[in-house]
């Protein structure tokens, strides 16, 4: 809800738990007074009323009792008195970078607006019931340089999280070069936080990073042209004794797959700023007359349920309102993925024999990886030539999706559509369409260069050769990878003065792509995918309801990965697979019941050679996917609860929508001699219900699981996993 408090000059954005107070001060520049839990009243302006003035700091608007330094300032700009880092940074034709927005004028609109060219959170109130989204819209303006800045915040108020987003306009006649626009920026009168970030590299993602801030400035940012795998672009602010289900919680994760920044200072005054947008350096953006310019959008989420209580909000929102509504709530299919199986050495016999056995255990979708197109048979070639290589294949890709069918298998492939291979017959026809900089020699990652999809022949060119495999019905499924980032950033088409605008131009081209693709074959999974994690986050989600969380598949690595991932992304959204041991990426041998486990927490998948499977093995694949086709609505649509990421052991659970249906995972990952008999105790439950253990006469009543917990055996093993359901039942 958008409350308008016109006298106190007071805009009270409430969701169902969350108030967010915005404020116009007389010199029109707009405060942040609060966001948090819930708050009632009108008056809030006392905050900043009541601000002690501090030293030193310039004055504003030639009033010495005004240090605009010191207050919560909502938007910060460049060029004026608040000398701590600006959200927005404007360039002008005479050389000045000085810019003074005040206070213009707001609007309210019902509803949530999609922003042109960008994924967004969607307003999806669809089956007549009114909708609980609206927007503010608050304009600011610079009338001596002709430019305005409409800041955009949605509230959704069933889910407990806003966005916000900015538009730049230029009313002037020339040009305004844009050096830094963020998406969000919100100012706290404290200093006393945690600041948690996601960091790791290829193969270990999403490692959650926890440290207490000092004055000085803290940044976490991507300028590979992906968010990539060292850094999600998320960023949350704790109390610091915020815990997995206690504490506040203060959130920002930004609708954006491109390079980007997240900051939080704290200055001098001990007040502290976060912000997120796109990546500043090496970014400028000349918007010329009558232009305007959408920033991707931040989702704002505030919890003071902790941990546990912000990934909620952002599960929920990404599930109902983020992801492609026809996948979000469809049952998400079991793949057997060649890739581990076979690597490039794959031909008919090997992919059938392989599709026979998924088939046998209960597997409902076979994925065939890279190296079916062109004469690609390592990482050498190939890439743009996405042409089947009907000889490897021994018939056409039809006809292979054919046979998938008749054993009762969906079919998938793998593609990098992004990128070309310099042995390719695309590159040899066009060396132009790749982003490389002039003089020098391009850079190759992967053995492949990046398709520079800011120009419109290179979209078109994919967005038909993709077309082109799609076309027939017999793929259900596309794995889009994306394998390197972008170097050497030069666009061949771009004038000199405008090449920084390169970086954010490629996405805006890849979601364009992504856009027609997805409203073209609206029937296929897209799975997305960059060396594993390296390209994780909303704005992919919103294509691509399912992403490859890691390319490590290893159980135990796995449970850092996939725990740090839940911070933000629900589980429907982590694509995990069983593979084979030793691990390939770490040789860690493991049991198969924990690799199962482990997978279960999200979409489950097997990637290992099932032809080399014991009759027992395969007995038991086909039993772990039995039961996770019993269960796997519970993970795909319920609520998901952390209950222990410790150095030695991870435990999570799922409850079904209904609330009825449980289901608990535990690993520990190094048995321990000696220990006091543990026990877990549960999340979530009705206390006063009663929930039957499966596979036991135990019956017993919520608050006994959450208090009292479940008994962890003892065991002797190392990588040892157990997983329990729990089902509601009437009182015995
Ligand atoms: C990337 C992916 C892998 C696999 C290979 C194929 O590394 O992350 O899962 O698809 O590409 O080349």
């Amino acid at each position: 809800m958008i409350e308008v408090l016109e006298r106190e000059r007071t805009f009270h954005l409430s969701t169902e738990h969350t108030s967010m107070i915005l404020h116009v001060m007389e010199s029109g520049h707009v405060v942040s007074l609060y966001w948090g839990g819930k708050v009632y009243g009108k008056e809030f302006s006392y905050i900043v009323d009541e601000l002690k003035k501090a030293s030193y700091l310039a004055w504003t608007d030639g009033n010495r009792n005004f240090r605009l330094e010191q207050y919560p300032v909502l938007y910060p700009v460049f060029g004026n008195p608040d000398l701590r880092s600006p959200a927005l940074h404007l360039r002008y034709e005479d050389g000045s970078r000085i810019t003074n927005l005040r206070y213009s004028s707001y609007r309210v609109l019902s509803g949530k607006q999609k922003i042109p060219g960008l994924p967004t959170v969607m307003d999806r109130s669809e089956d007549g019931k009114e909708s609980d989204e609206a927007t503010l819209e608050l304009v600011f303006a610079d009338r001596s340089r002709g430019i305005r800045l409409k800041l955009l915040f949605s509230v959704f108020g069933k889910h407990d999280a806003i966005t916000q987003s900015a538009v730049l306009i230029n009313d002037s006649k020339g040009s305004v070069w844009v050096e830094k626009v963020m998406s969000a920026c919100f100012s706290f009168l404290a200093d006393e936080f945690d600041c948690i970030t996601l960091t790791g590299a290829w193969a270990r993602e999403f490692r959650r990073t926890r440290q207490s801030l000092r004055q000085g400035k803290f940044l976490v940012d991507s300028r590979r042209g992906a968010s990539g795998h060292g850094q999600n672009p998320f960023l949350a602010l704790t109390d610091p004794g915020c815990t997995e289900d206690t504490g506040n919680v203060y959130g920002m994760n930004l609708v954006y797959s491109g390079s980007f920044e997240a900051s939080v200072e704290v200055d001098m005054q001990h007040n502290t700023r976060m912000m997120m947008g796109i990546q500043s350096f090496d970014f400028s953006w000349e918007l010329h007359s009558g232009e305007e310019f959408y920033t991707p959008e931040a989702v704002l989420v505030h919890s003071d349920r902790g941990l546990n209580g912000m990934s909620q909000i952002f599960h929920r929102l990404y599930r109902e309102r983020l992801m492609p509504p026809n996948w979000a709530e469809r049952p998400r299919p079991i793949a057997v993925n060649n890739w581990e199986a076979t690597y490039f050495d794959f031909d008919r016999k090997k992919l059938l024999d392989l599709a026979d056995e998924a088939a046998g255990i209960g597997a409902e979708l076979f994925v065939l990886d890279d190296g079916w197109f062109g004469h690609r048979n390592s990482d050498g070639s190939s890439l743009g030539d996405w042409k089947v290589n009907e000889e490897k294949l021994g018939g056409s890709l039809k006809n292979l999706g054919q046979e998938m069918k008749e054993r009762g298998l969906g079919f998938g492939i793998w593609m990098e559509p992004e990128m070309v291979s310099p042995d390719s017959d695309l590159f040899r026809a066009h060396p132009d369409w790749i982003i490389a900089a002039p003089l020098e020699e391009p850079q190759v990652a992967r053995n492949q260069y990046v398709l520079d999809l800011s120009r419109k022949c290179v979209r078109e060119f994919v967005i038909e050769a993709v077309a082109e495999i799609l076309e027939g019905g017999v793929i259900d499924y596309v794995k889009w990878d994306m394998n390197r980032n972008i170097t050497d950033a030069f666009s061949g088409e771009l004038f000199p003065g405008n090449q920084k605008e390169l970086m954010h131009r490629y996405m805006l081209g890849l979601y364009g792509i992504l856009e027609e693709l997805t409203e073209r074959f609206p029937e296929i999974l897209f799975e997305g995918c960059a060396g594993g994690g390296g390209r994780y986050d909303p704005g992919m989600l919103y294509y691509m309801p399912q992403i490859w969380v890691s390319d490590d598949t290893d159980a135990i690595e796995r449970l850092r990965i996939q725990d740090g991932a839940s911070l933000i992304y629900p589980s429907v959204s982590m694509s995990c697979h069983v593979s084979a041991v030793p691990n390939h990426q770490i040789g860690r041998i493991t049991p198969l019941k924990t690799r199962g486990i482990v997978a279960m927490q999200g979409v489950l998948g097997y990637e290992q050679d099932l032809t080399k499977c014991t009759e027992k093995g395969k007995k038991e694949l086909a039993e772990q996917i039995g039961y996770y086709k019993t269960v796997r609505h519970i993970m795909q649509e319920g609520t998901f609860y952390r209950l222990r990421a410790g150095e030695n052991d991870y435990a999570w659970m799922h409850i079904s929508r209904d609330g009825s249906e449980i289901l608990a995972g535990y690993v520990q990952v190094m048995a321990k001699p000696n220990t006091v008999p543990e026990r877990l105790q549960l999340k979530g439950l009705e206390e006063k219900a009663w929930y039957a253990l499966e596979g036991t006469d135990i019956v017993r009543t919520g608050s006994q699981w959450i208090h009292c917990g479940l008994e962890l055996d003892q065991s002797m093993e190392d990588y040892h996993a157990v997983q329990w359901g729990l089902r509601r039942v009437e009182m015995p």
